[in-house]
């Protein structure tokens, strides 16, 4: 049978990040797609040459041609600008957004049955617009923002509790921006909820909302210290954790920003919701019950997304 065919669509950063994983997991054969054809094409063959000491097959290919994701099984969007130091991700909307009408009428013509994987920020709003522009079922295109967020907030959980991440459990709601909701009460070490663990003394209140904080800048964090650009290997860990569950059906619960429809009191919107991935996409959306305070932080995050999707809508007439 024929390797999955993995198109990146961006050969920056993060897709130059994530064909690395892409090959050395053996997920499939990778297409790199950037304006920039030589850092597309360059990138492939630098990977390609870490095959014989890596000990992987996969075939890797760079173009800046739409034809050439031809039949793709899985795209990861990057395509885009990444913000530098003082740049929220929203100040990226207008340049982005341009770019995801390119994008999508590209997969649209190319890899209509792709699932599609949009990391570009700011994520909510250009994973919406990205369906628009397809016009690919809404289950086969999400973002991905939950995994990295939750990842980032196991790893300050597990550093604080100097416990293994692997036992660490995360939760994380709402748009990937300053109003995400990092859930505490759905957030465990091996089971047991962080209010638990503050009531044994394992931590404060304090630190753990400082934790809190800390995860909701976590993108801010680094971009502060690269100064040249924003985080590349976690984000390119979390798509391919994604990509991974849909291309071997493996039903991971996983957060994502899919479209929520009925559920969580949303009617047809994309926002950071519990899903889970298999060989459907996004085959379901999870819903959990908040409490008063938890519902106030999520509607606010839903609000912030919302307004930055009624800016593309002012952008580009097309999307109204
Ligand atoms: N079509 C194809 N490629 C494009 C287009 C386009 N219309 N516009 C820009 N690109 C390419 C650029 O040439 C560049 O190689 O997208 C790539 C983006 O790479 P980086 O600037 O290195 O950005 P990266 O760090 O990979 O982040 C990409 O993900 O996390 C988000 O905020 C981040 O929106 C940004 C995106």
């Amino acid at each position: 049978m024929a390797r999955p065919k993995i198109a990146l669509i961006g050969a920056g950063q993060i897709g130059g990040t994530l064909a690395h994983l892409a090959a050395i997991k053996e997920l499939g054969d990778v297409t790199l797609l950037d304006l920039n054809d030589g850092a597309a094409k360059g990138k492939a063959l630098d990977i390609a040459e870490a095959g014989p000491s890596e000990g992987f097959d996969a075939q890797m290919a760079g173009t800046a041609d739409y034809a050439d994701i031809a039949g793709a099984d899985v795209c990861i969007v990057t395509a885009g600008v990444a913000r530098k130091p003082g740049m929220s991700r929203d100040d990226l909307l207008g340049i982005n957004l341009k770019v995801m009408k390119a994008v999508g009428e590209g997969i649209a013509a190319h890899a209509p049955n792709a699932f599609v994987i949009c990391i570009t920020n700011p994520l909510d709003a250009m994973v919406w617009a990205l369906r628009e522009f397809s016009g690919l079922p809404h289950s086969k295109v999400c973002g991905m923002a939950g995994v990295l967020d939750s990842a980032r907030f196991r790893h300050f959980l597990a550093d604080e509790f100097k416990v293994s991440m692997r036992d660490v459990t995360a939760f994380v709601l709402g748009g990937h921006g300053d109003t995400m909701v990092p859930l505490t009460r759905y957030s465990t070490v091996a089971g047991i909820p962080l209010p638990d663990l503050v009531s044994m003394g394992w931590t404060t209140q304090e630190k753990l909302d400082a934790i809190v904080q800390r995860t909701r800048d976590g993108g801010a964090e680094i971009v502060g210290l690269l100064k040249t650009g924003s985080a590349f290997y976690a984000p390119a860990t979390s798509a391919i954790e994604m990509a991974e569950a849909y291309l071997k059906d493996q039903k991971r619960v996983l957060p994502c920003a899919a479209h929520v429809d009925g559920a969580y009191g949303l009617d047809g919107f994309y926002v950071g919701v519990p899903t889970v991935i298999g060989a459907g996409g996004v085959e379901r959306v999870v819903e959990i019950n908040m409490n008063k305070e938890e519902q106030a932080m999520f509607d606010k995050s839903v609000d912030a997304v919302k307004g930055l999707v009624a800016a593309c809508k002012e952008i580009d007439g097309s999307l109204a």
